[in-house]
């Protein structure tokens, strides 16, 4: 296998977007990508499209080869990767394979969804699809309940409170409202936080990502060949896919998720590093208990103090181990299919010290951890200027 670089990165902004389809942002995010990459169309040799549920969302299916083309690709390889929430973060796992395995010399991987052309209750039982329909779903949860479920037996186990949640939704908010290209720009207090309109108990308003329409592209080439294409290469050191049960009663243990402690064990290896050397991360804050979950899984907190670790300020953009430095799913927003590359696109930002306003001052070592479904799918990725 032969090293791999991030040489090109493009986003729309996420929001509400009435008058864009899924084929318009994804182009856009596309083509942002390719000229951030200095690449022509016809020099991309394979194309993912990470995207959950276009066909139910917007009615469309065949939806790689229907983005590729829009986008000047022809010929190459056009696949589509739907693995629930963690879909774009696998396209980026498939394409890096193929860039590391010498397959492919330049791949593009665009992660898009449209949600909001749906009613919210539409919204959530199409979301739905991404737990077990036989089981979970027809006797009625959806995946606010089922991580309701999640943070009520975490406090339970281990003492996690209201006020650990409302803090990582603080945080979150704090700097979204510093990104530019987020959907909620809007800096919340703990008050707030803790009295939002119930969701789910013990979840309210400002446990819960956002619904959302937006794309992400990054573009991937041989680490040796990166410099022709950009001044600021950023090496993928570290990245392994797991999974687990889709089900949460299938689960002996629903307060972890394996996928997410194999994942990063595997990527830890892989980039030679540990928990304590990741300098700042973006994680799956799907709901507000997931990250303090994933802080736990990845090594960053013991056991039953991701929540206390949180509230102590350690996550803030200012902390020792900054997290979610773009607002996170749950301010800059949640298109699922399009959130795994998006915070690839993050990072590079922080390690290209193209950050802006939430630029952080060490930025060497990242992660992003990207969770499908209620942890069915993980990918971990580990990223570094070296
Ligand atoms: C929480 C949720 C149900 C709220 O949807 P809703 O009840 O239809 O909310 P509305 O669109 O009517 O918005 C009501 C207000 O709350 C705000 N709002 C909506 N969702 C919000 C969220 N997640 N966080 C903070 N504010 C939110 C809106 O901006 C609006 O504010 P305004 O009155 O100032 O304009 C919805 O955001 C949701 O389902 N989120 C989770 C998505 C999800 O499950 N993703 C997959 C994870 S695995």
């Amino acid at each position: 296998m032969r090293p791999v670089a991030v040489i090109g990165i493009g986003k729309t902004p996420f929001g509400a977007f009435g008058d864009r389809d899924l084929r318009s942002l994804a182009v856009e995010g596309g083509e942002k990508c390719l000229a951030n990459g200095r690449h022509a169309p016809g020099q991309v040799d394979a194309f993912f499209l990470g995207n959950f549920a276009g066909p139910s969302f917007a009615g469309q299916n065949h939806l790689a080869p229907y983005v590729s083309t829009a986008l000047g690709i022809h010929g190459v390889p056009a696949t589509r990767v739907e693995a629930a929430c963690a879909s774009s973060g696998s396209a980026f796992f498939h394409a890096y394979n193929g860039v590391a395995s010498g397959v492919y010399d330049s791949v593009l991987v665009v992660g898009v969804e449209k949600m909001t052309c749906q009613p919210t209750p539409r919204v959530t039982e199409i979301l739905a699809g991404a737990g077990d329909c036989a089981g979970e779903i027809k006797a009625g949860s959806t995946f606010a309940s089922l991580f309701a479920m999640i943070a009520r037996r975490h406090m339970h186990q281990f003492g996690t409170t209201r006020e650990h949640l409302a803090a990582v939704a603080v945080k979150n908010h704090a700097n979204g409202a510093l990104n530019p290209d987020a959907q909620m720009r809007k800096v919340i207090t703990m008050e707030q936080a803790m009295n939002g309109k119930p969701i789910a108990d013990p979840l309210n308003l400002y446990d819960c990502s956002l619904i959302s329409d937006g794309a992400a592209a990054v573009l991937l080439a041989p680490a040796e060949r990166a410099q022709e294409f950009t001044d600021k290469p950023v090496r993928v050191l570290g990245i392994a896919q797991a999974s687990d049960f889709v089900a949460l009663d299938q689960k002996p243990d629903i307060t972890t998720f394996p996928a997410v402690r194999l994942a990063s064990a595997k990527a830890y290896q892989m980039a030679g590093v540990g928990p304590a050397d990741i300098q700042l991360a973006e994680l799956h804050d799907c709901f507000t208990i997931a990250e303090i979950i994933a802080i736990e899984d990845l090594g960053f907190a013991a056991r039953g103090e991701g929540g206390p670790f949180t509230l102590a300020g350690h996550t803030a953009r200012t902390g020792s181990k900054p997290i979610n430095t773009s607002g996170g799913l749950k301010s800059k927003g949640h298109p699922v299919g399009a959130t795994g590359v998006a915070q690839i696109c993050d990072l590079v930002l922080q390690m290209r010290c193209e950050a802006g306003a939430r630029q952080v001052p060490r930025h060497s070592l990242a992660l992003a951890q990207n969770l499908g479904g209620s942890g069915a799918t993980c990918v971990v990725t580990i990223l570094g200027t070296v």
